[in-house]
């Protein structure tokens, strides 16, 4: 069995086959420059110096014997090692995210040079085999959709909608936590432009009460997260005679989760955890997709720019990017603020370019001069990064006009704010959120 060990697979394996893995207390965390000695079949025509990602603690100092040193870095002495006889290849870095600059080249040096796989898998009119196995699954019965306004939930319910039109409903809880426009977007393009049978839950008060005083990050995730199904199943009780829920699993969600086929719900982190009393069946049909491909299905589709290319958001959304308090004034302090960010990056044609750019609001107070007046009032800070699976994340070198225009704006259009600052950490060692 050919195996490619990626950072502590690496160390297991180096470990396993005999060779040495140290606290040499030279972690290394984000990008580095990675030194290749002998390409192989993993570095093959690639330059030798190249930029990779790493983020450990822990170092291997000696390969395991037979296995040949590939590459290193000026902290971590075996970054790369291989055995051709065994095919057991290790890398310290991380191959699999998009900062990792020959990451692509070196999994397909291991795969098709070393395990011999061939790339033959193609898909053709996903959207008619979907159509086909969603008919055949659910028949005439009804089937539910929780919507979020993001890329996934919105291709499901447009997929299931061609195969089964009314026989689906979908369900959208505002909890008054969303971006700007985002509940207009979901109200004009399934109830207006497809003719979806759409319930609307105005849920914000009800959010805004369960989160009085609450400052805590997790606590504020576990509130929303359990409040949200609570209303969901308000909402499922009233359509008792639904058999099917859609959800807008992806591929990447399958195999986190086992790759099983099960057609019950247990507790799937997609719908915050859906409790198994709600006995109904899935229907997934983006199971088989990569959030690239989802993205083309919604385009062919016919769904909006805006929603096929809305950027990932936080299911518990702004209550994560308001440290402290959540309150209204707070919540349309940042909505406002985000919306800025969002119209000048989208402005400046840099939309597809960043992963995620927003607004947070902190809770501290800054000194600062507007007209005669001294001001003691709140900072926002802006946050944009480039990523390609949120696993790990660099900020955003973002031109200077375009930081320049939005602290303008912030600091002219949102009353309460007097300074504006950018987030310059990467992922790790910051996360993409700040709680
Ligand atoms: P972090 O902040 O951990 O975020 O770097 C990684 C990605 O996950 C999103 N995120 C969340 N999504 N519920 C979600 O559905 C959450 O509680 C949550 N926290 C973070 C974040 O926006 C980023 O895309």
């Amino acid at each position: 069995m050919p195996v490619l060990g990626i950072c502590y697979g690496a160390q297991l394996l180096a470990r396993e086959l005999g060779g040495r893995v140290d606290r040499t207390g030279r972690g290394e965390y984000g990008r580095t420059t990675l030194r290749v000695r002998s390409p192989g079949p993993l570095f093959r025509d690639q330059p030798a110096e190249q930029v990779v990602w790493m983020s450990h603690t822990d170092t291997i100092t000696e390969p395991p014997p037979g296995a040949a040193l590939l590459a290193g870095t000026a902290d971590t002495p075996v970054a790369a090692f291989g055995d051709p006889e065994r095919r057991c290849y290790g890398v310290q870095f991380h191959p699999e995210v998009a900062h990792t600059h020959w990451g692509r080249e070196i999994l397909k040096g291991f795969l098709y040079d070393v395990a011999g796989c061939r790339p033959t898998w193609t898909h053709v009119s996903i959207i008619e085999e979907a159509v086909a196995d969603i008919r055949a699954q659910v028949g005439g019965e009804r089937v539910l959709c929780g919507l979020s306004g993001g890329v996934d939930s919105a291709v499901a319910a447009a997929l299931v909608h061609k195969a089964v039109g009314d026989q689906l409903t979908c369900v959208f809880v505002d909890t008054g936590l969303l971006r700007e426009g985002e509940a207009e977007q979901v109200e004009d393009t399934f109830r207006r432009q497809f003719h979806m049978d759409l319930v609307h839950v105005k849920a914000q008060d009800r959010f805004l009460d369960a989160l009085a005083g609450v400052t805590d990050p997790e606590r504020k995730r576990k509130i929303i997260g359990e409040l949200f199904i609570r209303t969901f199943e308000e909402v499922a009780a009233r359509h008792g005679d639904a058999r099917f829920l859609v959800q807008g699993t992806l591929y990447p969600d399958v195999v986190e989760s086992g790759g099983g086929e099960g057609a019950v719900i247990k507790s799937h982190h997609n719908v915050g955890g859906l409790p198994t009393d709600l006995r109904f069946q899935l229907v997934e049909p983006l199971r088989r997709l990569f959030k690239d491909e989802v993205r083309a299905v919604g385009e062919e589709l016919g769904l909006p720019e805006e929603i096929v290319w809305r950027q990932p958001f936080p299911g518990p959304g702004l209550a994560v990017r308001i440290v402290g308090d959540v309150t209204l004034e707070r919540v349309a302090l940042a909505r406002r603020a985000d919306a800025i960010v969002v119209e000048e990056i989208r402005r400046a044609g840099l939309h597809r370019q960043v992963w995620q750019c927003f607004a947070v609001l902190v809770g501290v107070r800054t000194v600062g001069v507007m007209g005669d007046e001294r001001t003691y009032a709140h900072p926002v800070v802006v946050r944009a990064v480039t990523s390609d699976d949120a696993m790990t994340a660099d900020w955003a070198r973002l031109p200077a006009e375009v930081l320049e225009r939005i602290a303008n704006r912030i600091i002219n259009e949102v009353p309460g704010i007097n300074r504006v600052a950018y987030d310059i950490t990467s992922k790790p060692p910051g996360t993409i959120e700040w709680e």
